[in-house]
């Protein structure tokens, strides 16, 4: 903690978009957590703040969607997102909302101070806009062409087939995303911030002063310095958001990222009126941001340069942005319906949020991506919190109980094991601080449940249910050590699982941890009476999880079908007739057909093309039989270069007609006609 008196911690705003899944739970609001309850139980002054990031095109596109406004849309997200914070005890001091007044406030006071300051630069350009929709477009809202993979529904930011980075410019035939209509042009002014002057103090700031930045972090703030930075537009046209408080500036907003990040500070302000400044303005508050690595410029490079700007603004001290979690080997995605949402996860596992933050930290994407899998969670849940941890406190609730009448033992036969065992705390105690000090929520959650482990052992080596029969002072011994470590892990256990170890510390009986206690060999005094033993984690079921797993593959099946039957195929870019016309397209007749043999797709037809008779292989088994194609008229491309298929020579393609879910159709003239009639 070095010299900080007071911890500010925020982690990053959720766009009130949809509800928040495990990617989000992962990255960023179970370590904030862990961090803020740990600072908290070691006595120190935390302040932790979030809400939800209401602005953006986006929202403004799904309310389109759905016939309803955009503060329609950002009243529902909001309160399901808060509820799932709360359920899975994500302790913010505040969950407040960019559409608040107060926040449109500071958001607009901070852009005029800047403004009258002369710090932003103004500039006229020409922006995509959509005539039919009546609205600028953001890139993300342009599609079209890539010009390098051919992929027809790349976006004006980012192919996402081939992934290159592109810019509308280079797209093929762009498109608004919205109508669908043809893109226009139109000049519109706009403010920029000028981070190209902030590059030195950047340089100096991040690269030398804080070299202990994690690694993701530190190497993408070291890869956009290198590559130079831009002055970047803080506005934009949109009818949603902050508005531009400049005269003549009607129908702009403030850019989202522009009023997302002061979002910390307005809801601080909510929060603490009178006293909000100390957080925000001394030298000896530590600001702590917690977020996804997609946020990481914005949160190291983009904010410090507006705060910087504004004057009297602490930097943030560290930013520990995690990478992103997969689900079963895919990338988690709104738009498909991939992913595990807090709220359904709660229907299907009431109770069981510790068993959840205990797998995404185990698995946290800390330093890579990380997969997460519905496997992988029964098994952490079943061998780790059931087997090791639950289990020992079982044993040592119930024995105590049994013969103690749950009260906890005189110490009255140690021995050198139980000496050298609750030596060991001490140090896990250490290595947990050490590891959640320096963001690394992984290795200090590993120590916790080493100490279950170390419990297990302890209590299945002593075997207190054996000597019980002999030597009741050794049992209780053991059994004092033993619940000696269990309070120990209600402790150690409390800044990552919190409920369980609410459970526990009621069963211990014990009022109120503190850090200050952990690693010590008698918390609880001879004599202190115990509640009856209560399950702390349940065994899952394998139809538990086939059920989540047949629940996702549900889902990516409906998305592929949505997907087939509502889009057409994009339209491909402009041609000339004389493309066309080298292509000689005629009717011809079919004499024979059958399978191509070891193909599912594949016929072979012999075919009278009016010129002559010759053979071809089409992929249209799935849909005609041979016997259906002998004697149908079809339309042929007659001088497509032959190829050779499955050691065929075919000579011409049949022209098909595709529907969106992928069926295929003959095409075939109105009526019978000459073979060889040309179609043009
Ligand atoms: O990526 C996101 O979900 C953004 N809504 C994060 C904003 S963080 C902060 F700046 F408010
Ligand atoms: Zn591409």
């Amino acid at each position: 903690m070095s010299d900080y008196k007071r911890i500010l911690v925020t982690s990053a705003l959720p766009y009130a978009n949809g509800p928040v899944h495990i990617g989000h739970l992962a990255g960023v609001y179970v370590p904030a957590d862990i961090y803020v309850r740990y600072q908290r139980m070691r006595g120190r002054e935390v302040l932790f703040v979030c809400g939800s990031d209401e602005h953006g095109v986006p929202i403004t596109i799904k309310a389109r969607q759905q016939g309803c406004t955009p503060q329609d849309i950002v009243d529902k997200y909001h309160s399901i997102i808060k509820k799932s914070f709360a359920d899975f005890g994500i302790d913010f001091d505040i969950y407040s909302r960019t559409s608040s007044k107060i926040h449109h406030e500071t958001a607009s006071e901070f852009f005029r101070k800047l403004y009258d300051e002369g710090k932003f630069i103004e500039k006229e350009s020409e922006q995509y806009y959509d005539e039919e929709a009546k609205t600028f477009l953001a890139d993300r809202y342009i599609v079209g062409t890539c010009p390098k993979c051919g992929n027809e529904g790349a976006y004006g930011d980012q192919c996402e087939k081939c992934g290159s980075t592109l810019s509308p410019e280079e797209l093929i035939n762009p498109h608004s995303a919205i109508s669908g209509s043809p893109l226009v042009k139109r000049k519109t002014k706009h403010w920029y911030l000028p981070l190209d002057r902030d590059e030195q103090w950047l340089r100096k700031w991040i690269l030398e002063d804080h070299k202990e930045w994690k690694v993701n972090v530190y190497g993408q703030c070291k890869s956009w310095l290198d590559g130079g930075l831009l002055p970047r537009a803080v506005s934009r046209d949109l009818d949603w958001g902050v508005p531009v408080p400049v005269e003549g500036a009607e129908g702009k907003v403030l850019y989202v990222w522009f009023d997302a990040p002061i979002g910390y500070i307005s809801n601080t302000k909510e929060l603490l009126p009178d006293s909000w400044e100390k957080w925000w303005k001394s030298e000896d508050t530590k600001l702590v941001h917690f977020i996804g690595k997609d946020n990481i410029v914005f949160h190291c490079i983009v904010f410090p340069s507006m705060l910087k700007a504004y004057g009297d603004f602490i930097l943030p001290d560290n930013v520990p942005a995690n990478e992103f979690l997969n689900l079963e080997g895919d990338k988690i995605s709104t738009s498909r319906n991939w992913a595990v949402w807090l709220n359904e996860y709660l229907e299907d596992f009431p109770g069981m949020q510790d068993v959840l933050r205990y797998v995404l930290t185990a698995n946290a994407p800390e330093t890579k991506d990380n997969d997460f899998t519905w496997k992988d969670f029964q098994t952490r849940n079943n061998s780790e919190l059931v087997a090791i941890y639950g289990n020992f406190v079982n044993r040592a609730v119930v024995l105590t109980h049994k013969y103690f009448d749950g009260k906890v033992p005189v110490n009255a036969k140690p021995e050198a094991v139980d000496v050298e065992t609750l030596a060991q705390l001490p140090q896990i105690r250490e290595a947990i601080e050490d590891y959640i000090e320096h963001y690394k929520f992984r290795e200090a959650l590993k120590e916790a449940m080493n100490m279950a482990r170390i419990g297990n052992k302890y209590i299945s080596d002593t075997e207190p249910w054996k000597v019980a029969k002999t030597d009741i002072d050794r049992t209780a011994s053991i059994l004092y050590t033993s619940l000696q470590i269990c309070a120990n892990l209600a402790i150690a256990f409390s800044p990552f699982l919190p409920f369980s170890s609410a459970k526990l510390q009621q069963m211990l009986c014990l009022d109120k941890l503190s850090w200050d206690d952990l690693g010590r060999a008698e918390i609880m005094p001879s004599g202190h009476q115990i509640a009856p033993a209560q399950l702390m984690f349940a065994k899952i079921e394998d139809a538990q999880i086939d059920a989540q797993i047949a629940k996702l593959q549900a889902s990516k099946a409906a998305h592929e079908a949505a997907a087939k039957v509502s889009a057409p195929a994009p339209a491909k870019a402009e041609c000339i007739f004389e493309d066309f016309e080298k292509m000689d397209i005629r009717t011809a007749t079919v004499l024979e057909a059958e399978k191509v043999p070891n193909t599912d797709k594949l016929l072979h037809l012999k075919i009278d093309t009016g010129l002559d008779v010759r053979e071809l292989v089409s992929g249209i088994a799935k849909y005609y039989t041979p016997e259906e194609m002998v004697g149908k008229q079809i339309c042929i491309l007659a001088n497509l270069k032959p190829r050779k298929i499955k050691g065929i020579v075919s000579q011409g393609m049949i022209l098909m007609a595709e529907q969106p879910d992928g069926k295929m159709r003959i095409i075939s003239p109105e009526e019978r006609l000459e073979n060889g009639s040309t179609i043009g």
